[in-house]
């Protein structure tokens, strides 16, 4: 059961409807799950399979689907393919089939420019947007100032805490901070704790009031063992090593061109969920 005084919504993050089925057993409650070309990837009916373009994405769409009637209540995140060089028009063809798959899809478009605009003209046609790959405050402003016309619930920003982790910064200082950043607002942006690889990331979350987390199966069988826990007392934090991300002053009001919203991060995961994507598929099916 959703301990009453939980405010954060819990997602999971995996690209299998069967781990969707043990999440709910474990916890009696999931509020959405997200998905990306990853997780996809890594879905044991897809693993060690070659299949062509158009079943590929027939594939995702029966694992979307399936996750979507298991949780009807609740949002699914379907990502869209892009590379380096993917138009917003490509990323619009790509969400406006995949927001027809399902009745509770929010549509994930990187953080970058194409995935930005992709974004704004999404949110003006009434389509729920989750922006991913993010991993700093001018990439969250321009989100913000890039959805402005849209209400709460319809726009998600992914902070990947893990892979700041990964290279010694601190990810939860930067999930602070956007919260921060984002608190004399209207609200319109939630912020979705994202690349969650420890109990540690998944509790200080709740504990610094984000709107959602998404997290793999392992670490919500972790926070069912120690009785769904809202605060951090019972477990000992070692960001100690990691290098602190300091609070940048910026304003909200300003227009998303004019934020500086290049991450190499960003470049890197674009690169990757592509390269894990096209490994699904073989060019001469
Ligand atoms: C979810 O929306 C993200 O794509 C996911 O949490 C990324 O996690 P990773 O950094 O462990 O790949």
């Amino acid at each position: 059961m959703k301990p009453s005084n939980l405010k954060t919504k819990i997602f999971l993050d995996s690209g299998d409807p069967k781990e969707t089925r043990e999440a709910l057993a474990l916890l009696g409650f999931l509020d959405g799950q997200t998905t990306n070309p990853s997780l996809v990837a890594k879905n044991p009916e897809a693993v060690g399979k070659k299949f062509s373009a158009a079943e590929v994405l027939n594939f995702y769409e029966g694992v979307v689907k399936e996750v979507s009637s298991l949780i009807p209540q609740g949002s699914v995140s379907v990502e869209v393919y892009a590379d380096k060089d993917t138009s917003c028009e490509e990323m619009l063809d790509q969400a406006k089939n995949f927001y027809a798959w399902i009745p509770n899809a929010h549509i994930k478009y990187p953080t970058v420019t194409e995935g930005l605009k992709a974004a704004e003209i999404s949110v003006k046609d009434g389509m729920r947007v989750n922006m991913t790959l993010v991993f700093n405050q001018a990439q969250a402003a321009a989100v913000y100032a890039a959805t402005r016309s849209s209400k709460k619930g319809d726009v998600f920003l992914s902070p990947f805490v893990g892979r700041l982790d990964d290279r010694g910064e601190n990810g939860m200082d930067f999930i602070a901070n956007t919260i921060k950043m984002y608190q004399p607002g209207d609200g319109h942006v939630e912020v979705l704790v994202a690349s969650v690889r420890s109990i540690d990331h998944f509790v200080k979350s709740i504990e610094l009031g984000a709107d959602i987390i998404t997290s793999p199966l392992k670490i919500l069988k972790q926070w069912a063992e120690l009785g769904m826990p809202v605060t951090s007392k019972q477990q000992t934090a070692d960001s100690n090593q990691l290098r602190p991300i300091p609070y940048e002053e910026l304003d909200l009001n300003r227009p998303w061109q004019e934020y500086n919203i290049q991450h190499e991060l960003t470049d890197k995961g674009i690169e990757k969920f592509a390269s894990d994507w096209n490994g699904l598929i073989d060019k001469s099916k």
